[in-house]
């Protein structure tokens, strides 16, 4: 049986429906030409802040037994230099582009969105709604009031389809807020759940030390670690939007984690970091499990098993 990996939404076709999730070989644009030139489905750049940012001093990522924490805190070249890269962009290779904007405050968000709006180019915001690590700078996501107020603004200087990234909810109450926030937006086309579980602070027992520098060892856990959640994150949001498509992140290891994601309701899934650990051959190795996967179930598309989950 030939399985079809192919996505196509919000006007953008994909062959594959893996890519990288935004802060993995995505800040400089040899990376994203790597990923561009991998097998991917498409590409996101790093969140881009106004200025460029150096971000937190290191050790600010750590390989864990079951995934990462990280604390990068936005290093980015800023937004000029991923717009310049998306107007070069070759969109005719078929792997959408997706630019993801975390502006240090909303003005500088609007500042960029608005410029995105003025060039008019094929890609599409992914708005960073959930960056953790930047010390004294709360996750707009946690505020349903604040993240209601940058919509607002958003969708009155940017006109065309976007899409949020969000940090992980934990509680039904908070799914049934955000989501009523979200869906009063009808150019939200996307939502990425989830951003990495921020704040988790891990310790080396011999050394009697966090394993990361900045905000006194807190960072953003990822990986394996948080797969339950983002199933969660995932299910939850496709139910309560329907009409939108959730991007799935968070703990894809291998075709069998894609295929949760995507059995949970995710049109597309992001890869952060497995692809961290293992560069852009983790696209055809995954691509490549989650087909076979397929094929032992009998399942030719991924429309056909797409948000069928059930409950025992
Ligand atoms: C970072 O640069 O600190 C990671 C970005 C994010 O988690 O949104």
């Amino acid at each position: 049986m030939e399985i079809d990996l192919s996505v196509s939404w919000l006007g953008l076709s994909m062959a594959s429906p893996l890519f990288n999730a935004s802060g993995v070989m995505c800040r400089h644009a040899d990376e994203l030409d790597r990923l561009a030139a991998s097998c991917a489905g498409a590409v996101i750049t790093k969140s881009c802040t106004l200025e460029p940012r150096a971000g937190n001093p290191e050790p600010r990522y750590a390989a864990l037994p079951f995934g990462s924490i990280n604390s990068m805190g936005l290093p980015n070249e800023g937004f000029r230099y991923y717009l310049d890269y998306a107007r070069r962009y070759d969109y005719g290779r078929g792997k959408p582009l997706f630019v993801s904007v975390s502006g240090m405050s909303a003005d500088e968000t609007l500042t960029i969105l608005g410029e995105l709006a003025r060039l008019d180019l094929p890609c599409l915001p992914e708005v960073n709604l959930s960056c953790p690590n930047v010390p004294g700078k709360p996750q707009t996501g946690y505020d349903f009031a604040a993240s209601a107020a940058l919509l607002d603004a958003i969708v009155r200087i940017y006109p065309k389809t976007f899409g949020v990234k969000l940090p992980p909810y934990f509680d039904p109450v908070h799914f049934d807020m955000m989501a009523d926030v979200l869906r009063a937006y009808p150019t939200l086309g996307f939502v990425t759940c989830i951003n990495s579980i921020g704040n988790a602070l891990v310790v080396d027992v011999e050394r009697e030390l966090a394993l990361i520098r900045p905000k006194d060892g807190l960072g953003g856990l990822g990986g394996s670690y948080v797969l339950p959640t983002a199933l969660a994150n995932v299910r939850e949001f496709a139910r309560r939007l329907p009409d939108r498509h959730v991007v799935g992140c968070g703990g894809v290891t291998s075709g069998a984690e894609a295929f949760m994601h995507i059995l949970c309701g995710a049109t597309v899934v992001q890869i952060g970091t497995c692809l961290y650990e293992e560069g852009p051959g983790a696209f055809e190795r995954i691509a490549a499990e989650l087909s076979a996967l397929m094929r032992s179930k009998g399942y030719r598309t991924l429309d056909a098993f797409r948000g069928r989950l059930g409950t025992p």
